[in-house]
């Protein structure tokens, strides 16, 4: 037989590598190799010239070298934690997800983000905040990317690599570095106004909040789901911190940006550390599945509208605590790789022209981000079940797959083992919704052109400490602007707001405020629409 393999302490050679590098006890090249020295590189000669033949050098230096990858095109800095969810239960009368049945753990990864900042910059600022979610469900990972602010800036996704363009620093002087506070996010804010009902919450108390632990999150989009039965519902996913929401006063980010950049992922860290693990609840708000895709008046697939909570209650249906920090930023953090397209059975996406553009932009940025289609092989993105996809080579490819070439029906070899079919349970199927027919067109519903009712709405319903902050957010911001013409046309804007709101940004900037262009519609929250969202389970 085979002589038997020793280490340098004598147990046994583990005859597969161990996935955990650098623990043991001495150094190696990065093949296996001892070293002896990493502190002096081979010479001709004490004081003579570098050898090209020292490899170890060249090694060590060349994989430095190339140790950064890019950062994400947008959600650049973001900070990450372990956790796990909890199901209540109570979600089976409308969605048949197991993760949401009782009592059911499920771990989970969440990456907090800010939007435009790049990887380096302060966790402080004025800015959206991401929120995604990915569950390691036994029926594969679902990701729930969403954002602290239940809004969007655009109704459509063809729109985004315009509004990022707007809002990432000037292409010239690479400045603001992370900030809303210049001309081109409000020259495309103010021309494209249904960002208008974004851009109020990013100027309220929600655009800086205090903690990570004291943030709520939403998916944003309406979303499909069906029970156990097929009956299927809409819903709004929302996550609710246990400790409440909470914001820094202006003054207060504007000192930790400078004292302590790394304010918000500091306080996740220390948290977790000391045992105060965040917590937040799961909620959905439900709602007939319909044709149009419609709740009262509301329609449900313009990603710039909510649906207020006094017509759709968010009923809470799972808890989320976040128990450990990531062991190393770079392999978890900085590559996980979130997609609105990873669902599990129960859930789908809806026909939102914003949600459509997302199922194709995540996996085609992490292609080159991530460096070729293997990505999911990586440990924080591998699901937590069987994988049997029949996909093969690749850059970066960790699986040494066995067998014949994988396609079906195979009748080589036994074929490709794989089971497939209309009779396997618990497979992930779209769920039957009809599609809007009609003609081809470049062109959007009558229903996502009301711009500015619901922002009146949010600022209607804030209190007078709020609606201050609101009014000097919208004047320092727009301070910044070097365009006169771009704070007139904001102000037009606030103007079909409030007058209140518009006047007092406008005595700010030194300029006259202007008269609505539009007729204010005031919404009553409370009994107007014609359907309430029901709570379940129903009595
Ligand atoms: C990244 C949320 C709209 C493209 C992210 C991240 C979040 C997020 C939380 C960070 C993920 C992470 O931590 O790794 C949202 C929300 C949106 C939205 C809530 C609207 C409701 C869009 C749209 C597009 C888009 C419309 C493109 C059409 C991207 C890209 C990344 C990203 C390319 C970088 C992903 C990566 O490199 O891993 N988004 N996003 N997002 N988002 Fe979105």
């Amino acid at each position: 037989g085979a002589p038997e393999l020793r280490t340098a302490t004598g147990t046994e050679v583990d005859a597969k590598p161990d996935a955990r590098a650098q623990h043991e006890t001495y150094l190696t090249t990065s093949t296996g190799a001892r070293l002896r020295d990493t502190d002096h590189s081979l010479k001709a000669g004490e004081r003579g010239p570098t050898l090209l033949q020292d490899h170890h050098l060249r090694e060590k230096i060349t994989h430095f070298d190339h140790e950064r990858i890019p950062e994400r095109v947008v959600h650049a800095r973001g900070a990450g934690a372990h956790g796990v969810f909890v199901g209540y239960g109570n979600a089976d009368s409308v969605c048949k997800a197991t993760f949401l049945r009782e009592g059911v753990e499920t771990p989970t990864f969440v990456r907090f983000s800010t939007v435009l900042g790049s990887r380096g910059s302060a966790d402080t600022v004025r800015d959206t905040r991401g929120f995604a979610t990915k569950f390691y469900t036994s029926e594969g990972n679902f990701d729930l990317v969403g954002n602290n602010i239940p809004v969007f800036f655009i109704q459509d996704g063809i729109k985004f690599p315009d509004v990022i363009h707007a809002g990432k620093p000037h292409p010239d002087r690479e400045i603001p570095q992370a900030q809303s506070a210049h001309d081109t996010f409000w020259d495309f804010v103010s021309l494209h106004t249904e960002a208008q009902h974004h851009t109020m919450w990013n100027m309220s108390d929600r655009g800086i909040p205090r903690s990570y632990r004291t943030m709520e999150g939403f998916g944003v989009h309406t979303f499909r789901v069906e029970n156990d039965a097929g009956d299927t519902s809409l819903v709004k996913f929302h996550w609710k911190p246990r400790l409440g929401v909470h914001s820094l006063t202006w003054e207060e980010a504007q000192l930790l940006g400078g004292i302590d950049p790394d304010f918000h992922r500091r306080d996740l860290y220390d948290a977790i550390e000391s045992g105060a693990y965040p917590a937040y609840e799961l909620g959905l708000q439900v709602f007939p599945d319909n044709p149009e895709q419609v709740f009262g008046d509301i329609d449900l697939l313009d990603p710039t509208k909510i649906v207020p909570e006094e017509l759709a209650p968010v009923q809470p249906v799972g808890l989320m605590v976040l128990t450990a920090n990531p062991t190393n930023f770079f392999a978890e953090t900085e590559q996980v790789a979130f997609h609105v397209g990873h669902l599990v059975p129960g859930i789908d996406a809806t026909d939102d022209p914003l949600v459509q553009a997302r199922l194709f932009s995540y996996v085609d940025t992490q292609l080159s981000r991530l460096g070729g289609p293997n990505f999911n092989q990586l440990p924080v993105n591998r699901p937590h079940t069987e994988v049997n996809d029949m996909f093969r080579d690749g850059f970066h490819q960790h699986a040494v797959h066995a067998g014949v070439a994988p396609y079906k029906p195979n009748s080589l070899d036994g074929g490709c083992p794989f089971h497939a079919g209309a009779d396997l349970e618990g497979s992930f199927e779209h769920l039957p919704a009809k599609v809007a027919a009609g003609t081809k067109v470049r062109a959007q519903p009558a229903s996502f052109d009301d711009h500015f009712s619901q922002v009146r709405q949010f600022w209607l319903s804030m209190s007078p400490v709020e609606q201050e902050h609101i009014i000097r957010a919208y004047t320092f911001e727009l301070g910044k602007c070097y365009e006169q013409v771009i704070k007139e046309r904001q102000l037009q804007c606030l103007a079909n707001i409030d007058a209140r709101l518009c006047s007092e940004v406008a005595t700010g900037l030194g300029l006259p405020a202007p008269q609505p262009s539009i007729e204010l519609v005031d919404l009553d929250p409370s009994p107007a629409l014609s359907q309430v969202g029901e709570a379940w389970p129903p009595d």
